[in-house]
């Protein structure tokens, strides 16, 4: 469970040995940072490729930026890889991703493992392939013990419905007799998502031009500072990540309160 504690700012007060990127100190980096990959398929139009094209650019970008993400010493990085409405679009461009997903488990596993980065899946993983899906509990499995960026995937993952799944399991315990209706908290609701190891998220970035949540991670952004580009994510460099962290940490969070009362999270039972 993860325990939100108070804390002064300290993008002024840190000093030089403690500074990660630029003028961040490792007291301002975000916690938990997550990506909407986006603008795949309008950067292989733009150059005449097929949207497919766009996809498999994506999976280079998502590669450099878990090693800058790690090399960083973020806790936790999450990507929205399938919504639960992207089963919408053409069975072929949805075969294909499927694909690309498996190719990149099987390929980037190793590597990632011997980074020390730890991999878990979100999502209702329960409606994909039953192959992908023994391949994503080895991974899991195979990484659990690593130290390094806790690195999340979010497939066939929808904001609502990992609520909603939250929601049914609450409900199962509330039947069983182990939870009174009237007790529940926001800890309770944290600890039924999909999320329940990971801080709530400080910084979202979504590349591709859009600006809008599209169905992810619903309840972890609700005090999340947004970072937008116009660059389609296959673009997406180490560099413009490192800008949106920078961005980030001049950022002043109040979560509701007053100035200087900076918000964090430290992991407890
Ligand atoms: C994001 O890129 C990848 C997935 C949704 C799987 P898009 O495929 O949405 O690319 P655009 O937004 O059409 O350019
Ligand atoms: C969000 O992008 C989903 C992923 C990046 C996986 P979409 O391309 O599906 O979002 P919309 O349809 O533009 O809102
Ligand atoms: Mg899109």
């Amino acid at each position: 469970m993860w325990k939100k504690i108070f804390a002064a700012s300290s993008l002024t007060d840190s000093s030089d040995g403690n500074k990660v990127e630029g003028n961040v100190s490792r007291d301002n980096l975000p916690q938990h940072v997550a990506i909407i990959m986006d603008g795949n398929g309008r950067w292989a139009q733009k150059q005449g490729l097929l949207r497919t094209a766009g996809h498999t650019a994506g999976v280079k970008s998502l590669k450099r930026i878990v090693r800058t993400a790690n090399d960083m010493g973020i806790v936790a990085l999450t990507v929205y890889a399938f919504s639960t409405e992207n089963w919408k679009r053409p069975p072929a461009e949805v075969n294909f991703l499927m694909k690309l997903f498996a190719e990149y488990l099987a390929k980037e596993l190793r590597e990632m493992h011997e980074e020390n980065v730890r991999l878990n899946f979100i999502g209702r993983l329960s409606e994909l392939n039953p192959a992908l899906q023994k391949q994503m509990q080895d991974a899991v499995r195979l990484t659990e013990n690593n130290t390094g960026l806790k690195f999340n995937i979010a497939a066939n993952y929808g904001g609502r419905d990992e609520l909603v799944r939250a929601f049914q399991k609450l409900a199962a315990e509330v039947q069983t007799g182990n939870l009174a209706p009237d007790t529940i908290t926001e800890e309770d609701v944290d600890a039924a998502l999909d999320t329940s190891e990971l801080p709530p998220v400080d910084l979202l970035i979504r590349p591709g031009g859009d600006l809008r949540l599209s169905n992810f991670l619903l309840w972890q952004t609700a005090y999340a500072e947004f970072w937008f580009t116009e660059t389609n994510w296959p673009d997406f460099t180490p560099e413009l990540f490192r800008q949106a962290v920078t961005d980030f940490a001049k950022r002043q969070r109040r979560f509701g309160g007053l100035k200087n009362a900076c918000g964090k999270y430290e992991q407890g039972e």
